[in-house]
């Protein structure tokens, strides 16, 4: 939640900063500020509540003056409503310096106390404004801001990334992080700040990761990290593995409708790599699971938010069957508070499209603390959760910019399959013929999805049709149940219709009572050669809830004329075993949600009281 940017350089920071906010919007959208050093000893800020389009508007009619070094923030409100009072910057020292902050600062009601009595006034209720004056008192005690931004963030509790600049020293930006994301962008002559690599991939491509509990100084020729303690420390680097134009709309109506283009390259991608000449999995980065922990873990635990929870319910039940290893899927936030039983030979894996998620990574550092091995499968590079984990498998979806995930969502499935190969192969639980074969099928799935994409009409006209639904119920069995999920995950995010996703055999237990003439029913059918005979019994559910009135909506192999008679529409998906349907069903209800969304006239990138990257409790 939040985008942060900073820069110094010879650049006009406007732009950058305006530029770095653009990209950053998913992360929140109800206000958007910028704080320039002018040039001439001063600072100039704006800020507005809304979208960052209202800020740009007025900037463009009302330039401010043009300075090299700044700060911008676009925000999804915490502590204190969006109005342009609570939007970032907020101002210390007399208006000499402007902070922004991601994060919740848990003791900002005594620091706030403290800060009243000595006689400051506050004009917001944020608690980030408290930061913004302890760094300003702070400045005026040691005139540096380093040493000003070090004394105050041994004081914060909670989790922040703070970004501050100050008049009085026109070539620094100073960051800290705790808990929150920060990442740094090398650049010739000058360098950003970013809660992301989107911030500034637009002008570099080489960055630095910044960890907990540490404070950079950028100024247009130097980078200086140190810890919380004040002592240097030895930063690493990495290339970002996609440019600027793979965060651009390209041509497409939204991103959405650009990253569901893209989920038969995401899966493609995810895979590369990862196969060795024999045909077996290998992904080289489990190296930091050895074989023999791989071999001795007797439980897996799979902890994620969202949509990336349902990726891994559907990797629950491959797992299972590939690698005979029990396997739980717990939502992040619930695990950590009941003290879940973990001991070494429990592997927590956390699956994450940002990274930055705060339930599911205090779910991970509470794994380790309890002796777990953790790994992380994680789409965004130089993110926290991999680099608190044993272990990361990232999903190479590129850069995903919809708020409500799509394309992270295949490309997490595939993430967990590979894993699945490779554990079932170490384990000796999949034998190497039925591994390569699985291996084949799942190569073979950008193709058919790339099928599905392209035969997509018929789904988006039924979303025309239905824009004014009140309500859809989705059903499916095995790992078609979490597809349930998901399709009905994305009608809420994108058309703030009531959903809901149930698993089919629960249908009489209770669901059922939800039918009446009319209520449009999606059914993820299993194939008919579904080992587990499936198939009849969900063609059984369609005819109880036909016989009820409802309007069933099959999605359903080529070939399978069972559902046919009982269905008033059936959206056709390719022959696939059972395992690796989930990945083309899904792609019928990605598209479904953002089409009735968009006939709601809905901004389907940007829903609302959403944020992508949810970096607070
Ligand atoms: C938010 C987003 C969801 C996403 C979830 C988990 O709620 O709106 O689309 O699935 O966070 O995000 P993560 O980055 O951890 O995958």
């Amino acid at each position: 939640m939040c985008g942060i940017v900073g820069y110094v350089g010879s650049r006009g920071s406007i732009e950058v900063l305006m530029g770095g906010l653009k990209r950053l919007e998913y992360r929140g959208y109800d206000s958007a500020g910028v704080a320039v050093l002018d040039g001439h000893g001063g600072i100039d800020t704006r800020k507005h509540a809304g979208k960052l389009g209202i800020l740009s508007d007025d900037l463009a009619a009302t330039p401010l003056h043009e300075g090299t070094t700044g700060i911008g923030h676009t925000r999804w409100a915490t502590h204190g409503g969006p109005t342009d009072e609570n939007a970032h910057p907020h101002l210390g020292d007399e208006g000499r310096l402007a902070l922004i902050h991601n994060g919740i600062i848990e003791n900002f009601g005594e620091l706030k106390a403290e800060l009243l009595e000595r006689g400051h006034s506050f004009s917001s209720e944020t608690d980030s404004e408290v930061a913004a004056l302890l760094v300003g008192e702070a400045y005026r005690e040691t005139g540096e801001l380093t040493a000003a931004m070090l004394q105050v963030v041994n004081r914060l509790e909670g989790a922040f990334t703070l970004l501050a600049v100050h008049a009085d020293q026109p070539d620094v930006v100073v960051g800290a992080r705790r808990n929150s994301p920060l990442v740094i962008g090398l650049g010739e002559g000058e360098n950003f700040l970013g809660s992301d690599v989107a911030a500034f991939v637009a002008y570099t491509r080489s960055a630095m990761e910044i960890g907990q509990d540490q404070l950079v100084t950028i100024r247009p020729d130097s980078v200086e990290v140190i810890g919380f303690d004040g002592q240097p420390v030895e930063a690493k680097t990495f290339e970002v593995n996609w440019d600027a134009s793979a965060a651009e709309k390209g041509g497409w109506p939204s991103f959405m409708a650009k990253e569901i283009s893209e989920e038969p390259e995401a899966v493609a991608k995810t895979i590369l790599g990862r196969v060795d000449d024999s045909g077996l999995v290998r992904i080289p980065e489990l190296d930091g699971l050895d074989e023999a922990t791989l071999r001795d873990i007797d439980r897996v635990v799979v902890i994620a938010c969202g949509t990336a929870a349902y990726a891994g319910m559907v990797g629950k039940y491959a797992i299972e069957q590939w690698a005979r290893v029990p396997v739980d899927v717990e939502l992040a936030h619930e695990f950590r508070y009941r003290e879940p039983v973990l001991s070494e030979r429990t592997l927590v894996v956390s699956i994450s499209q940002s990274g930055e998620t705060m339930d599911t990574l205090m779910a991970v550092k509470y794994a380790r603390e309890q002796g777990a091995r953790t790994l992380s499968i994680c789409n965004t590079q130089g993110a926290t959760i991999p680099r608190e984990s044993d272990a990361v498998v990232y999903t190479h979806a590129g850069p995903e910019v919809a708020v409500a995930s799509t394309k992270a969502f295949v490309a997490q499935i595939t993430a967990m399959y590979l894993f699945g190969l490779q554990l079932g192969q170490v384990r000796g639980t999949l034998d190497e013929g039925r591994a390569r074969g699985l291996v084949r099928e799942l190569q073979a799935v950008p193709e058919q999805l790339a099928s599905v994409l392209s035969s997509g009409e018929r789904i988006r006209e039924l979303a025309k049709w239905m824009a004014d639904t009140q309500s859809v119920l989705f059903l499916g069995r095995h790992v078609g149940y979490p597809v349930a999920l998901e399709g009905a995950l994305k009608l809420k995010e994108l058309a703030y219709i009531h959903a809901e996703g149930f698993a089919a055999g629960e249908l009489k237990h209770g669901p059922i009572a939800l039918i009446e003439p009319g209520q449009i029913v999606f059914v993820i059918v299993p194939s008919p050669r579904d080992p587990n005979s499936l198939h009849a019994k969900v063609v059984s559910n369609i005819q109880e809830i036909r016989a009820r009135g409802a309007r069933v909506i099959a999605i359903a192999e080529a070939g399978d004329a069972a559902v046919l008679p009982y269905a008033d529409e059936v959206i056709r998906i390719p022959l696939a075993s059972p395992f690796f349907e989930p990945l083309l069903a899904v792609v019928p209800l990605h598209i479904f949600g953002m089409e009735l969304a968009a006939a709601k006239g809905l901004d389907v990138d940007q829903p609302r009281n959403l944020a992508k990257s949810v970096t607070v409790e």
